[in-house]
């Protein structure tokens, strides 16, 4: 965490990012959890597709050392970002097991193949508006997936997450705002931004920005089906007891109407 306050001219986009919204201990705990209880085996071989900064994959590299990594990305400067700072952290024997690609999800390569399990998270498909273009990244994952593969997604939903509104949320140093400023019920489109202010006023205006359609699960449950999947199971996060999520993800078929929900995909060929 930095030592010197934070002020807009001098935080980093990136890290605001991942301290506000990623916590790739916990997703890599889930994706081990519940690959080991299907194959009875640890996994090996993971893709984070959407990778950005590669905060997963670094995560996953540093946990085993029989582990590698696979990390996709569009965006170049983005994974420049990722070797200069998380990489470059790494331990090198971890590191020399990490890839970055940069190249379209839809596009695997022959190095992109053969995964134990494919992680496509923080709602980064939503990228993709059309069924057939979703269908389509589906299918390719499925191809890409070795015998008794994973593909991890996740998810949100609930009623918010149709309302046009922004959430602030106090981080150390700094406040997050996430700002839903479109939603179309018609067509499904979205779009959404993320701002950062800090204490000494300043503000990141639209430090990231979001053009989605906000899938819901029975559509892409649906398409996952219509992708070759033979089955999909979403894992619903338990009850703390006052109101919010424990953490704690486990397969349900029917969910709750909550006012928004985060939860798990998990599809196997
Ligand atoms: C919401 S960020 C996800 C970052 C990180 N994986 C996470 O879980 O928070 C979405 C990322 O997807 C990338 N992206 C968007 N469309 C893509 C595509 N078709 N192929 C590869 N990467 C894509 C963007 O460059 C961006 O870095």
């Amino acid at each position: 965490m930095p030592k010197k306050p934070l002020t807009a001219r001098t935080a980093d986009r990136h890290r605001l990012y991942e301290w506000a919204v990623q916590c790739p201990e916990a997703e890599i705990d889930f994706v081990d959890r519940v690959y080991r209880k299907a194959r009875g085996r640890h996994p090996a071989r993971l893709r984070e597709d959407f990778c950005g900064t590669a905060c997963s994959s670094c995560e996953w590299v540093k946990r085993r050392a029989a582990n590698t990594g696979i990390g996709v990305d569009l965006h170049a400067p983005t994974l420049r970002w990722a070797r200069l700072n998380n990489l470059a952290a790494l331990p090198e024997d971890a590191r020399s097991r990490l890839t970055l690609l940069q190249r379209d999800v839809r596009e695997p390569s022959s190095e992109s193949m053969g995964m134990d399990a494919v992680l496509a998270m923080n709602f980064s498909y939503f990228v993709f508006k059309r069924r057939e273009v979703l269908r389509d990244y589906f299918v390719s994952v499925r191809k890409s997936l070795a015998p008794g593969g994973l593909f991890f997604l996740d998810h949100y939903g609930g009623w918010e997450s149709m309302k046009v509104q922004k959430e602030r949320r106090r981080q150390r140093g700094y406040v997050y705002e996430w700002d839903q400023a479109q939603y179309d019920p018609i067509t499904g489109d979205k779009v959404c931004y993320i701002h950062f202010e800090f204490s000494d006023g300043s503000r990141m205006e639209r430090a990231f920005t979001y053009h989605w359609r906000l899938w819901t699960l029975p559509e892409l449950q649906e398409v996952l089906t219509e992708a070759g999947f033979s089955r999909s199971t979403v894992y619903w996060e338990g009850n703390d007891g006052k109101g919010g999520g424990d953490g704690v993800f486990k397969p349900r078929k029917r969910g709750e109407p909550d006012a928004s929900f985060i939860c798990y995909i998990v599809a196997e060929p």
